[in-house]
């Protein structure tokens, strides 16, 4: 069973595509009473009508998430058009605190994926609270990120999604780098086939993007986020071990410790099964830093 711990765009959104690719029964949670219930309600007659053979229930009980297999956890507040991610910190720190105890406490075998902003910092409060060890807990960002990138280059090159191979790491937010020199479209690195005032320009979008979603449409994103949640949640549940950039507690890897970052993640079915260590030039390794820097500045604000 997935649990899906919010029942706002993105929960629900997440239920959405997860449905779609049939991975397994859903349960819905939220405070809100009701709500998670309706959504479910509603959801399960999507799956009715397309022929969708899972369960989807809705509950205001941790205790329904017992037995889960992947919890994602979707709760807190969304940031407005003028806020960063970090301006979420103390607000959602809390949550996903409480949410972690209930996480450990009734879904205590399960993996976890954290999707609330600031989200590696959001990652490393629910690593350091449920206990589960860097293979259980991972967070949620990379393929939306890469997956803007890509809508950037497709514009520019006029080829396919499926061809390109596009890497980030660092922090989901202002400092995030995307490498483009490790980017490749059919064999080729992007370096090679766009001039790098145009990358740089392309690089600045992506980072700018979720911004411009929230001020474009009046809230936060949420059909891309939800879609590629369920992309992790697919190569978790079905052991497809697609290597896909993802926040994970880091212990040496990229030469820092102690804090959440995303890097590229193999994800099967025990979670994260090894993190992959570009190649980085003095460039890239000071973005990076800068990355590490941000996040662990913040963690250090916090009383853990
Ligand atoms: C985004 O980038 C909300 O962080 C999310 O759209």
């Amino acid at each position: 069973m997935i649990a899906i711990i919010g029942s706002g765009r993105v929960g629900v959104s997440t239920a959405i595509h997860c449905a779609l690719k049939e991975l397994d029964d859903i349960t819905l949670i939220d405070v809100v009473e009701g709500l998670p219930q309706g959504e479910a309600l509603d959801l399960l007659h999507m799956c009715g009508i397309l022929g969708i053979d899972i369960d989807i229930r809705g509950s205001n009980d941790y205790k329904d998430i017992a037995g889960a297999d992947i919890v994602v956890l979707t709760a807190g507040f969304i940031r407005k058009a003028d806020m960063t991610r970090m301006d979420l910190l103390f607000k959602n720190s809390e949550i996903v605190k409480q949410v972690s105890e209930k996480i450990k406490e009734y879904a205590p075998n399960s993996k976890l994926i954290v999707v609330t902003n600031p989200l590696d910092v959001m990652t490393y409060i629910a690593y350091k609270t449920t206990g589960f060890g860097k293979q259980r807990v991972m967070g949620f960002s990379g393929p939306l990120d890469t997956g803007r990138f890509k809508t950037l280059v497709k514009r520019e090159l006029k080829v396919s999604y499926k061809d390109m191979d596009v890497p980030i790491i660092g922090e989901h937010g202002e400092t995030m780098v995307l490498l483009p020199r490790h980017t490749y479209i059919c064999g080729k690195p992007l370096t090679e086939l766009l001039p790098s005032e145009k990358i740089s320009q392309l690089v600045e979008e992506t980072r700018k993007m979720g911004a411009q979603v929230i001020k474009l449409k009046g809230w936060s994103a949420s059909h891309a986020p939800g879609a590629g949640v369920a992309v992790m949640v697919e190569s978790i549940l079905r052991d497809q071990k697609r290597v896909i950039p993802t926040s994970v507690y880091l212990t040496g890897e990229y030469g820092v410790s102690d804090v959440c970052l995303v890097v590229p993640a193999v994800l099967g079915r025990e979670g994260v099964e090894k993190v992959i260590e570009l190649p980085l030039n003095d460039e890239e390794k000071q973005a990076f830093m800068k990355s590490f820097e941000t996040v662990r500045n913040a963690i250090s604000q916090l009383k853990l």
